[in-house]
This record gives structure tokens, sequence and C-alpha cells, in this order.
């Protein structure tokens, strides 16, 4: 594997990946819509192309003249919220237009495709921690979009012998030195507590204190991008096709994770409880053995004190994110 196709790479994940295959000294080829990514993310090792998935064409037109041994696939949208809204921009662009990179990746004899999948194929499980062979019932259209691509992959793989690995994220957080989350707007929690404590909000909403868990407060298992960039590149040489879950198996409540961030900053989180957030499941973390076993994965930042502490450094390099 030398030549890679990062569709998506000027995304917060995708941007890091990228940096993370071209520091183990692959060919990287960008391709974004710049929808939500931002040009300033492309690493400036990599080649970059604008390009909308859904033009299928140009799509072809790329994999063809690149010759790339593998595809990585970030480029969707994300947000749970708006998928209830407009559910048909999420299933033409995670679904259709995806299709279309996944066609080319068939037509031009590409070895391996590792697509950005989510803890959200899950919905609300019922046991926990969350493995692979946990029954995938999504509760919004965004979850609902990715599982229908992983199962199209599926087919691919059995039909056209495209092989493939879905990677379940949990919570990525962190950053990397050049590279981290700058969303906008800004939803995850963990941009949010850093963004308070730079003044740049007067305050954090915690939706809801009322779950059943220790301190009522939401449990999420929070994955550090380079973590999650390591399970791209070794998902690239899997023995054969699979679903991979990423997380730590730690699970950790919005009360704990601001109280590491106080802990690394040196600073207090001025916040205050709203209303549950709808949609959100009381607890969600990821059993990865799977991943550590087939993949040879093995993450190095599981502590919440790291991935806080990367994404902070990054906050105060770049106070206003990618924006010049
Ligand atoms: N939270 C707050 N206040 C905020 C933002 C978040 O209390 O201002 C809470 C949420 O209610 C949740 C936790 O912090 O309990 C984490 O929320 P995020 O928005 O950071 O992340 P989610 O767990 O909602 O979403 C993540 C991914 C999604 C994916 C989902 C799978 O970002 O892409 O996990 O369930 F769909």
């Amino acid at each position: 594997m030398k030549k890679i196709l990062i569709a998506g790479g000027a995304g917060y994940i995708g941007s890091i990946c990228s940096e993370y295959m071209l520091n183990l000294g692959y060919e990287v080829t960008v391709l974004d819509g710049l929808f939500t990514g931002h040009r300033d993310a492309v690493d400036l090792r990599a080649e970059f192309v604008h390009a909308d998935l859904a033009d299928r064409e140009k799509i072809f037109d790329i994999c063809r003249k690149g010759e790339f041994d593998a595809v990585m696939h970030f480029a969707a949208f994300s947000l749970v919220g708006e998928s209830m809204n407009v559910p048909s921009k999420y299933f033409r662009n995670n679904l259709c237009n995806a299709i279309n990179l996944a066609d080319a990746a068939v037509e031009t004899g590409v070895k391996a495709f590792v697509f950005s999948s989510t803890a959200a194929t899950f919905g609300i499980p019922e046991t926990m921690p969350i493995s692979e062979s946990t029954a995938q019932k999504p509760i919004n259209p965004y979850g609902e979009s990715k599982l229908c691509f992983e199962k199209v992959l599926h087919w691919y793989s059995q039909i056209h012998g495209l092989k493939y690995a879905a990677l379940r994220y949990f919570n990525a957080a962190g950053a990397s030195e050049l590279h981290g989350e700058d969303h906008r707007p800004e939803s995850h929690l963990i941009p949010i507590i850093l963004q308070t404590l730079r003044g740049k909000r007067d305050k954090l909403m915690i939706f809801g204190d009322d779950y059943d868990t220790p301190d009522g407060s939401c449990i999420r298992d929070y994955i550090h991008i380079l973590d999650l960039a390591q399970a791209h590149e070794k998902a690239l040489y899997a023995p054969e096709s699979g679903c991979y879950n990423l997380g730590t198996g730690n699970g950790l409540s919005v009360k704990e994770i601001i109280s590491a961030a106080e802990e690394v900053t040196g600073k207090k989180v001025n916040f205050e409880v709203a209303p549950r957030r709808a949609g959100d499941p009381p607890r969600l973390i990821a059993c990865s053995e799977l991943a550590r076993k087939k993949l040879n994965w093995q993450p190095r930042h599981e502590s919440a004190h790291d991935i806080i502490e990367s994404a902070w450094k990054w906050h105060l390099k770049f106070p206003d994110g990618y924006e010049k």
C-alpha cells in the first residue's frame, strides 16, 4: 500500500488521519467538497482535489488518474440533530454519494476501503459494553445512513471482492500538534468546554443530570484521535473485511470530563444544568477487543487527561481554529 485517497481529509478526523499517514510515508491525496471541512486543515504535504462525492464522473476520473491502493472515506455529514430535520441530506450524501466512491474503488481495483462508521449505528443498545455482535438499531437518520453504507460494503465485498473495514468510532476527541477539532457550529462536549474556559462562551450547558448513571450525567467512551488514526492504518492490512468498534472501554460522564478539563487547565468550568438533549443515550461504551486482536490495534492515549491536554494545546496554539 502506498497511494491513499482520503475523502473528507479537510475535516476533523480526516485531516488528522492524513497527517498520520503522511508521517508514515504514504502518498496522500485529499478529496473534499469543503462543505464542512477547512482548506487549511489539509496537510501541506497532501495533494488536494476539490470535489463533491455527488459528482460521479469526477470521482471516477480522480480514481482512474490516482491509481490508489486504498481509499479512506470520512466525507459525511455527522450532526444527529440535523439528520432528524433533514434526513434527505444524510441519505443522499452518506449513502448515495458514498456509493459513487465505492463504485470507483471497485472499478479501479482499490485493495482496501476504510469507512468511518459510528457508534450511532447501535442506537440505544441493550447490553454494555457494545461489541460487534450487539444488535444495530439506529435511532436517527445519521446512524441509519452509516449502517446502510456498512451494508453496501458488505455486499460489495461479497460480490466484487472489495476488501473493507468499517470502523465504528465512539467519541473521537483530542488533537495532534497541527490539526484539531473546529466544527461550525460546534456541538461536541470537549471543544465546548475548552471554548468556555477560554472565554469564547459564557457557559457550558450540561444536557441532563438525571440519567441513571452514578452522577446523573451521560457516559461516553472518549477515544484519542491519534489512536483512531492508528486503527485506520492497521485496517489497510486486515486479513479480511470486517466491522470494528473503536473506543477505550472506559466510560466517562460529562461531569468527569469537566473535572478532567479543570485539572488539565487549572481553571474552573462555568456550567449550568439544562434539560436532556433529544436522542442522547445515557451510556455508550465500546468493547474493542476485536480491533485489538484482528487489526493489532494498540491505543496509546487512553486517559481523558491526555486527550483533553492535546485538545487544549491545539486550542491555545490556534485560538481561532482554522479561521484566518
Ligand atoms: N453534552 C453536553 N453539553 C454540550 C455538548 C454535549 O452536556 O454542550 C453531552 C451530551 O449530552 C453527551 C456528551 O456530552 O452526553 C457527548 O456529546 P457530544 O455531542 O460531544 O457527542 P455525542 O456522544 O452526542 O456524539 C458522538 C459523535 C456522533 C455520534 C455519536 C454516537 O460525535 O457523531 O457519538 O452516539 F453519532
